[in-house]
């Protein structure tokens, strides 16, 4: 694991967008995972930069979204295709028939924390192959929760689990209701591709940013290889790379590779 900090949120942006924009130039049509979430966003700004200042081509480039909220409409504001069309897709030359965002709208559907419809099931293993159809994702891009979660992959989900259904913490709850205007608006469930589906990914880039995730990154990248720490798992992935700001960094024990 490469573990890269770096003095400010903007430089672990740009610092992203760099290590991407060169993936893109060296292999046109690359797989690219993506996240959603406040993290991502510089990251996404400084690709719309190149792309309208550069020439980065998007025009061949697929895409595969970690996760979706069940129950959200994609027109909805706070659906995770919403939000890749209002902070990226839009802004760029991608070919939307080259995006994949997991659905959240299955329409009848019965769904408790034992029982899962088969319609949802059909689907996560349409995406799970889906993305090998392409020949596998070339490099996924992750946040991190503050409990250390991967996507919607909370604390206790299978090491080896694939795309599926999950019910969301409390604390992801809680940590996410601020983009909705009551605590019951935020879904209960999501579809998010399994930890199992992640590690797959040729490359990894994940991007922590603020003091809030430093207990996260420093359990992710020098604590136990745990299931209670989701993110724990890149340790044994074969080429990732950490890219974290100083406060996300806080805690760490060891030293990194430090640029300012
Ligand atoms: P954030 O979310 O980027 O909004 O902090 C990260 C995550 O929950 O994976």
């Amino acid at each position: 694991m490469l573990v890269i900090v770096r003095d400010e949120y903007e430089s672990v942006s740009k610092t992203a967008a760099q290590l991407l924009a060169g993936k893109i130039r060296r292999k046109p049509n690359l797989v690219l995972g993506l996240a959603t979430g406040s993290t991502p966003l510089g990251l996404y700004k400084e690709l719309i930069r190149m792309h309208e200042e550069d020439d980065l081509d998007f025009s061949n480039v697929v895409t595969f979204n970690l996760d979706e909220y069940i129950g959200l409409p994609p027109e909805h504001d706070q659906s995770y295709y919403y939000f890749m069309k209002a902070n990226l897709f839009d802004h760029i030359n991608i070919n939307l028939s080259n995006v994949h965002v997991p659905k959240g709208m299955f329409g009848e559907i019965e769904i408790n924390d034992l029982y899962v419809d088969p319609k949802i099931d059909e689907f996560c293993q349409w995406y799970e192959n889906r993305i090998s159809h392409f020949g596998g994702i070339d490099v996924q891009v992750l946040g991190i929760g503050s409990n250390g979660h991967i996507a919607f992959n909370e604390p206790g989900s299978s090491l080896g689990s694939r795309t599926r259904v999950k019910t969301l913490t409390k604390l992801t709850k809680v940590d996410n209701s601020r983009f909705f205007e009551k605590m019951e608006d935020v879904p209960r469930y999501a579809i998010t591709m399994g930890i199992g589906t992640i590690m797959d990914a040729k490359e990894i880039i994940m991007l922590a940013s603020g003091e809030g995730k430093a207990d996260a990154v420093s359990a992710s990248v020098e604590g136990p290889i745990t299931a209670m720490c989701p993110a724990s798992m890149l340790q044994i992935h074969r080429k990732s790379f950490t890219i974290i700001d100083t406060p996300a960094a806080s805690k760490l024990a060891a030293e990194f590779v430090t640029y300012s």
